[in-house]
């Protein structure tokens, strides 16, 4: 007998992270894996997607240009719900802490369906911060019935907050699985910049941001702050990937108009990106999957929030918490770029969030689930 498990996930970061599981599911005799996305994403989506050659099953096309909260809450549960009615998955598989996730796992919550939560277990104990997804993850992990922890911090947050530990596998973050698997590949840039700044081995540093709770006059001063650094350190090369947001480009960019030691690209293709990450020298982010890839490949990670739900890389010393204020990012990065023993005590490959066998465990853990097999020793 197979058991249909049915993997639910609408943005970019989860469709980076789930792609190892849904190929593990596929590859597993025991399963057979269906694929939703509720296209909270769009392009950013599917740009994923296509490059993990995963075709969605169902695509719920939530997505809309300005889309609220509560319009893809909305949205997710009433396009969900028929298709879980029809399709009467085993399982319904999340990943993460986006809108999607928290309107997912409680709809298969309503039609009584196991809820496997990837990812289970971050906490910045801080409800505002990151918002919505501090609320987003505590509402899934209620509704779980299996809960994949990347890591023993997570698990014990879990514990903490009274989840049967028995429900709880420790995988390693599937973001590793799918980071090892791509930067192996080599992708060559198709950016001619990004190709040229490889060839002649110019300096990068890699700069995203998105964060919610930062919109507005927060990055602003990111903007500015970028601005003040590409004119102190004109052989640096800025590279900003800029998310599809109007409202994070309207904040960012209007500031790195003219400067000739500025990149700013569309999202780059998941190959082109993680080739970026190795390449650059530092990287500044708010993005809560790059604090768990750029450790694993060396890159000393200014993070610009206040806390992280991802301390392991903070306690290894390799991803220092800088916060939003212009001058702090300004002095923060500057200490990284004149100081070398500084440089030197940050840049260590350090891999606390995983070892790429993180979907190998999640999926054996969903065998055990149903009475089908052993799991693997959890990750440490
Ligand atoms: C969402 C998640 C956030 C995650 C981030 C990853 C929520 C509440 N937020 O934030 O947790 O870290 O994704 O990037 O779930 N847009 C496009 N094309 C795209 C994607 C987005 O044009 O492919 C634009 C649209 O104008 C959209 C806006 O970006 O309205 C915001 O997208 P949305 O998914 O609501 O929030 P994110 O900030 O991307
Ligand atoms: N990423 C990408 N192209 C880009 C920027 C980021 O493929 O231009 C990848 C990055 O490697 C990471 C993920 O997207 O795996 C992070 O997505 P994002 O920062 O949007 O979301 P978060 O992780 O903060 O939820």
């Amino acid at each position: 007998m197979t058991l249909k498990v049915m993997t639910v996930y609408g943005t970019r970061p989860e469709a980076i992270k789930v792609a190892p599981v849904v190929k593990a599911l596929e590859a597993c005799p025991d399963f057979e894996s269906t694929t939703v996305v509720t296209g909270q994403h769009r392009e950013m989506l599917d740009q994923v997607n296509a490059i993990f050659g995963i075709v969605p099953d169902h695509d719920l096309d939530v997505f809309a240009h300005g889309q609220t909260l509560n319009s893809i809450m909305a949205k997710v549960f009433d396009r969900l719900d028929p298709v879980l009615v029809q399709e009467r998955p085993d399982a319904v598989v999340v990943q993460g802490d986006t809108s999607t996730v928290a309107a997912a796992s409680i709809a298969a919550f309503y039609r009584q369906i196991p809820v496997v939560h990837i990812e289970a277990g971050l906490r910045s104990g801080d409800i505002s911060s990151p918002f919505p997804e501090e609320a987003n993850r505590k509402l899934t992990s209620q509704v779980t019935a299996l809960h994949l922890a990347p890591t023993s911090t997570s698990r014990d947050n879990l514990v903490r907050e009274d989840i049967d530990a028995a429900t709880i596998a420790v995988t390693g973050n599937t973001v590793i699985d799918a980071l090892l698997h791509t930067v192996e590949q080599q992708i060559p840039f198709t950016d001619a910049r990004l190709a040229e700044a490889e060839r002649s081995g110019r300096s990068v540093m890699l700069v995203t941001t998105h964060r919610r709770e930062n919109w507005g006059g927060a990055m602003e001063g990111v903007g500015r702050a970028l601005k003040a650094l590409a004119q102190r350190y004109p052989e640096q090369l800025l590279v900003l990937p800029a998310h599809r947001n109007p409202i994070v480009r309207e904040a960012v960019l209007p500031y790195l108009m003219g400067l000739g030691n500025v990149v700013v690209t569309e999202p780059l293709a998941y190959g082109e990106f993680t080739r970026l990450m190795a390449a650059s020298k530092i990287v500044l982010t708010d993005s809560g999957g790059v604090q768990e890839e750029a450790p694993s490949l060396g890159k000393p990670v200014l993070v610009m929030r206040e806390n992280t739900e991802r301390p392991e890389a903070v306690d290894a010393g390799t991803v220092r918490l800088i916060g939003t204020d212009e001058q702090r990012i300004v002095d923060e990065v500057s200490r990284l770029m004149d100081d070398d023993s500084h440089y030197a005590s940050m840049a260590n490959a350090v891999n606390p969030y995983g070892d790429g066998r993180a979907a190998e465990r999640s999926v054996a853990a969903m065998r055990q689930l149903f009475g089908l097999g052993e799991r693997i020793a959890d990750f440490a």
